[in-house]
């Protein structure tokens, strides 16, 4: 089968790495890239784009007509941290944004669809270390709470309609080609810029607040290896939990200097992304991702650090 597919949200961190993993795949013509602004460089330059609003029905259901997708990943949503200032429009986006897709994927027997989870579907009484793919799960962001909803929403649509979802439970994401768009772990990518353009960086984070994090080039691994999975070998239609690695901003710090030996890290006084990084996991168990599609992480923390300076320091 000759797959055509579309990717929703495509500048985002995710969406502007993803579009050229696709089209290395499978083509560039194959692979439609759409957002709701103008498309930044990266994806302009490569292949086809369409403007896409995931909230007009109408604007939408014309792109999958036009296209007749085989694959949709949709990846525009609000993130943790501008959520918490925007808690409407978080979840509008969100779920809204989310069941138009499904509506439209069952209509248009698209035959997969991936949209991203995260860790932030744990909450304060999850356990702590290692959270397992299954326990108390008590998110409290409006982000945590959509992506939670959402992961039903998907496990529901396999149910009901035998639509193909598949999903992860991304860790924080850390890549140099785009930039994180209102999170809780951008720091991760930030403290790389400034270690390159200025010696220094004030993490918003706690010196001590360990989050599970993971290199880009893990996360799109992860993600083309579980659509290529066979459907036969998947027992999760919520979302998998993925563990990357697990660091805080002073072990990340730490790693730089080795580097950059001047780099200097300092510590806000208070942020309102502590409460929510204090709210999610420290490290994950994903168990589920490893037996039923092979799951290896390959960067650990040195090689994260080497990757984001070295190719940081080409481009800024
Ligand atoms: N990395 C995201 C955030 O910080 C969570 O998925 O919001």
């Amino acid at each position: 089968m000759t797959e055509k597919i579309l990717v929703i949200g495509a500048n985002g961190q995710i969406g502007t790495e993803l579009v050229n993993a696709l089209r290395n795949v499978y083509g560039a013509e194959q692979v439609i890239a759409s957002d709701i602004h103008d498309p930044v460089d990266a994806i302009r330059d490569t292949g086809p784009f369409e403007f896409v609003n995931v909230l007009d029905n109408d604007n939408l259901q014309h792109i999958f007509q036009k296209h007749q997708p085989t694959q949709v990943y949709l990846l525009a949503a609000i993130l943790s941290a501008v959520g918490e200032q925007k808690p409407k429009m978080a979840w509008d986006l969100n779920m809204t944004g989310l069941i138009h897709v499904l509506d439209l994927a069952v209509e248009f027997k698209v035959a997969k669809v991936f949209w991203p989870s995260s860790i932030a579907v744990f909450g304060p009484h999850s356990p702590q270390f290692d959270t397992p793919q299954y326990c108390v799960m008590d998110p409290n962001t409006v982000y945590g709470f959509s992506k939670l909803a959402g992961e039903r929403w998907c496990e529901y649509y396999f149910a009901k309609h035998g639509l193909d979802v598949r999903s992860i439970r991304y860790p924080g994401l850390i890549g140099w080609r785009a930039n994180p768009g209102g999170g809780t772990t951008d720091y991760a990518v930030h403290i790389f810029h400034e270690a390159l353009k200025t010696g220094k960086y004030e993490s918003f984070l706690s010196a001590e607040t360990a989050l599970p994090m993971m290199y880009m080039d893990d996360a799109i691994r992860a993600t083309l290896d579980l659509m290529n999975a066979p459907a036969e070998s998947l027992t999760i239609r919520s979302a998998y939990n993925l563990a990357g690695i697990s660091f805080t901003p002073t072990q990340l710090a730490e790693e730089i200097k080795k580097i950059i030996p001047g780099f200097e890290i300092s510590y806000a006084e208070s942020d309102p992304r502590q409460a929510i990084a204090d709210s999610w996991p420290k490290s994950i168990d994903d168990s589920y991702a490893q037996k039923d599609w092979g799951w290896k992480l390959e960067y650990d923390l040195p090689a994260i650090t080497a990757g984001m300076l070295t190719n940081l320091k080409k481009i800024i």
